[in-house]
């Protein structure tokens, strides 16, 4: 096409032909109309699909996650398996901790971290290493973008420093987080320190995957909501939006949108708001219109922009036929908009049937067009 010609194309919604699900969801992200709500799910790649199994028995998880061919392999397997519109690499967000300086290993029960920090003293002999542009992540993203094409949006993704804190200083996935959660009181300069070493390497993990071509980037705030709001506003709001005020100070990642996952946000939705990010993703447990409304999501003046999620994962366990009437009962309470990804309030859980995802994806995009 010349381009003079492509001047006066009109944009991708007005055309006879659906917009790609790229641009599909980078308008939605950004609050412009398309012709429906795009759909992905968070851990839409893992133990629940029968493929992802397949490759995962000849890989430990942190071997699958640093072996590009295969991470890439099982990144892309939603598409066809349950017709996500999207690609979420294949990863975990405790890998950048190990440059920070953090021994990480999984074992059957999960993540554990062999040298936890728990006092003062506990950082000082650890070196941090730089995040190289050539990490694993990034040279998987390179191998998804070479099997989808143009046409496929690839999501990169981090922890916040306030979550991957969590980690580091409990060890182990932990019930009470009882350890970081006196910590807090006991010495809470300690924790400053840590959130300081962990903030500018997670900003950088996420910049490699903009660089190597992540369309729009995730933050898992998975345990901000352990925090009353006063200590949310210290120890995990600050942190994220240095992250973000990172991406955004060099110009070759500064226009990509970004996600924030907030799990149990209800008690601190403003300061959210605050952060920068384009696009705020929700648990189950807040009203999408609630929340719109109260920030002005969709207003045109706001950020955040847009809004994802927020279907309880719970909802896939009770089979294909109650997910449908779940996603159209969705839609009746909160009808298809621009600015609305669709997604789960947490990741789908491994139990879930790749048919039950199947007919969610399905469902949002037959009752999601507006
Ligand atoms: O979303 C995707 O499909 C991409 C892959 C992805 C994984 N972990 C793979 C994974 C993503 C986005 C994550 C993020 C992640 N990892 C979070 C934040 C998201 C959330 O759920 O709140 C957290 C807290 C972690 C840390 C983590 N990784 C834990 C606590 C565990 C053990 C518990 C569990 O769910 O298994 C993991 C392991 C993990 N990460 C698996 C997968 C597919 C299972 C590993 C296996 O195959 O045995």
């Amino acid at each position: 096409m010349t381009e003079k010609l492509m001047q006066f194309q009109p944009a991708a919604f007005h055309t006879a032909s659906p917009p790609s699900n790229r641009e599909r969801l980078l308008c939605a992200l950004s609050g412009r109309p398309t012709d429906r709500v795009p759909v992905w799910l968070m851990r839409q790649a893992g133990r629940y699909l029968p493929e992802y199994q397949a490759v995962r028995r000849h890989y430990a998880f942190l071997e699958l996650c640093k072996t590009p061919d295969a991470a890439a392999e099982v990144s892309i397997q939603p598409l066809d398996a349950i017709g996500s519109d999207a690609v979420i690499i294949f990863n975990d967000i405790l890998l950048p901790l190990e440059q920070a300086g953090a021994l990480v290993e999984f074992d059957d029960h999960g993540p554990v971290i062999h040298n936890p920090v728990r006092q003062a003293g506990d950082l000082r002999n650890l070196a941090i290493r730089p995040v190289e542009p050539d990490e694993p992540v990034a040279r998987t993203i390179r191998y998804v973008r070479e099997r989808v094409g143009e046409d496929i949006p690839i999501l990169g993704f981090a922890g916040s420093p306030w979550t991957l804190a969590t980690y580091w200083v409990e060890g182990r996935a932990s019930k009470h987080f009882s350890t970081i959660g006196a910590l807090r009181y006991a010495d809470p300069d300690m924790l400053m320190e840590l959130l300081e070493r962990i903030t500018p390497v997670v900003a950088e993990y996420l910049k490699i995957q903009i660089l190597a071509g992540a369309d729009a980037v995730q933050i898992f705030d998975t345990w901000g909501g352990l925090l009353t709001p006063g200590e949310f506003a210290t120890f995990s709001a600050p942190w994220m939006k240095r992250m973000i005020e990172l991406l955004r100070a060099d110009r070759r990642t500064a226009g990509t949108p970004i996600i924030v996952y907030a799990n149990g946000a209800g008690n601190y939705l403003g300061q959210l708001a605050e952060l920068g990010a384009d696009c705020l993703s929700v648990d189950w447990r807040v009203e999408l219109g609630e929340v719109c409304e109260s920030l002005q999501i969709g207003s045109g003046e706001a950020s955040p922009k847009s809004i994802q999620g927020n279907l309880d994962p719970l909802a896939l366990l009770a089979g294909p036929d109650a997910v449908r009437r779940a996603v159209r009962q969705f839609f009746k309470v909160f009808p298809p908009r621009p600015g609305h990804v669709f997604n789960l309030g947490h990741g789908i859980l491994p139990q879930t049937s790749p048919e039950a995802a199947r007919a969610l994806v399905e469902a949002v995009k037959q009752h999601g067009t507006y």
